[in-house]
């Protein structure tokens, strides 16, 4: 029994939409087949596979379909969490998907899955991602302070969340944790975030997030151990759809 991870695969089987700017470059092209692929090769049955978030194109669950069969076809149990681009997931509806896809998807959020001793809890996070001013060399000089603000009242609202899953798992005995956030725990300026300091307070093991595409945003957020946590980013794009083992 394994645990593997990989986020952002943005499908749009049923999506007209040309993907923006960045999932055009040559990583992108027949990413669903080659992603595939490598599932058949990897991923076993009794597996888990988390997918971190950013799923689909489409704007409304009946314009995620093929998408979300897609998958479910995926060999292992698959735990979902939501990204920026999953419009087709009200963060009020979290409870309705998981009675409409029971036994064949689980939707993460504001509550958590068991795999062994371990509960998988996570939430969609945010980081401020500017605007930034900068300066000739390239370094910041200020940022946005109206969009500062209402970045602050996002994180706060999905700390809320990670809390709320945190919670429930160990409510319920759980005293090992695998996190999952969509966004980078941290952005570019910050050292530590209120996600950094909620995994430190919780003994968190290991911290999955995803979000970040292409060369120049990959090493944005904390890669390796910090604080006692391991931090990595399994960006569909990064990981050249290969799903990453995160246990054993
Ligand atoms: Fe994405
Ligand atoms: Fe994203």
């Amino acid at each position: 029994m394994s645990l593997y991870a990989i986020g952002d695969l943005h499908l749009h089987f049923q999506s007209e939409l040309k993907a923006p700017g960045q999932l055009t470059s040559r990583v992108w092209k027949n990413h669903d087949a080659l992603f595939k692929k490598n599932c058949a090769a990897r991923v076993r049955v009794r597996d888990t596979l988390v997918l971190v978030g950013d799923h689909s194109w489409g704007r409304k669950l009946s314009e995620c379909e093929k998408d979300l069969q897609y998958i479910m076809e995926l060999p292992g149990r698959k735990v979902l969490l939501r990204g920026n681009h999953d419009m087709f997931w009200d963060a009020k509806k979290t409870e309705a998907l998981n009675r409409q896809f029971e036994g064949k998807l689980f939707f993460l959020q504001n509550n958590y899955f068991p795999y062994g001793d371990y509960a998988l809890v996570g939430t969609k996070g945010y980081t401020f991602e500017g605007p930034f001013y900068l300066n000739r060399r390239g370094q910041v000089t200020g940022w946005d302070e109206g969009e500062a603000e209402h970045a602050a009242k996002l994180v706060e609202r999905e700390v809320e969340r990670l809390r709320v899953s945190l919670e429930s798992a160990r409510n319920d005995g759980y005293q090992k944790f695998i996190m999952f956030l969509h966004y980078p725990p941290t952005n570019i300026l910050e050292r530590t975030s209120a996600f950094t300091d909620t995994a430190e307070e919780y003994g968190v093991e290991k911290v999955i997030y995803a979000h970040c595409h292409g060369q120049s945003r990959f090493h944005d957020s904390i890669e390796g151990t910090f604080h006692g946590a391991e931090y990595r980013l399994v960006s569909g794009d990064y990981l050249l759809w290969n799903p990453e083992r995160i246990l054993p």
